[in-house]
């Protein structure tokens, strides 16, 4: 049994559901349907069905994020497609430094620069605020988060003493001028 939660539709956003998942985009991305924006409560669901799906072991739901989009120190960004939430990306503002919580982009939608496009909007947020450095965890068997990553001039800063559900945990700094 299906819950309901999962085909319900806001009024306010088209939300993907399993029904509208795949099909609609097919696999032309037009790159001016793209368009990435601070998340409102409108992205609320979205994110919380893209947090349970990347990140599970966060335990976060609806309420808690909810919170975390009313936080004034942890900043969330989505990316929507033709109106549709296909990502985000959030990150916490520390005196000195941004720390990023979690970046995900749905998997029809990856590997056509989404996920570097958010990535992008955390380092231009950092520079802006004359952040010194910009750091993530990161498990070490995620390659392709990895390559994103390094691509942007991240380095492998160290590694958690504590393995985290069973994965080796790297630290990845990048130092902003
Ligand atoms: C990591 C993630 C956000 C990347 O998003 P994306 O939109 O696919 O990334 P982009 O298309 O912007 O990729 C930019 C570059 O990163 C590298 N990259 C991204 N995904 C890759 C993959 N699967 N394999 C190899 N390289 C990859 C490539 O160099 C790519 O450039 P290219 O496509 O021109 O070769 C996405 O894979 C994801 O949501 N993963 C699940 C959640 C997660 O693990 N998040 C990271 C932890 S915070």
């Amino acid at each position: 049994m299906k819950s309901l939660a999962f085909y319900f539709i806001s009024k306010k956003e088209k939300l993907l559901t399993r029904k509208g998942l795949i099909e609609p985009f097919g696999m032309d991305f037009i790159a001016s349907k793209l368009e990435i924006r601070k998340a409102t409560r409108r992205e609320l669901y979205s994110i919380t069905v893209l947090t349970r799906k990347f990140f599970p072991y966060t335990g976060f739901n609806m309420q808690m994020i909810e919170k975390r989009l009313k936080n004034r120190k942890i900043h969330y960004y989505a990316a929507l497609y033709d109106k549709f939430t296909i990502g985000f990306i959030d990150f916490k503002e520390n005196e000195k430094s941004i720390k990023i919580l979690g970046l995900a982009v749905l998997p029809e939608f990856q590997r056509r620069g989404v996920g570097k496009k958010l990535l992008e909007i955390a380092l231009k947020f950092a520079k802006e605020k004359k952040k010194e450095i910009i750091y993530l965890l990161l498990s070490k068997e995620n390659f392709p988060a990895a390559k994103l990553y390094e691509k942007e001039g991240f380095v492998i800063k160290g590694k958690l003493e504590k393995r985290i559900w069973d994965q080796e945990i790297l630290l990845l700094q990048r130092k902003l001028e």
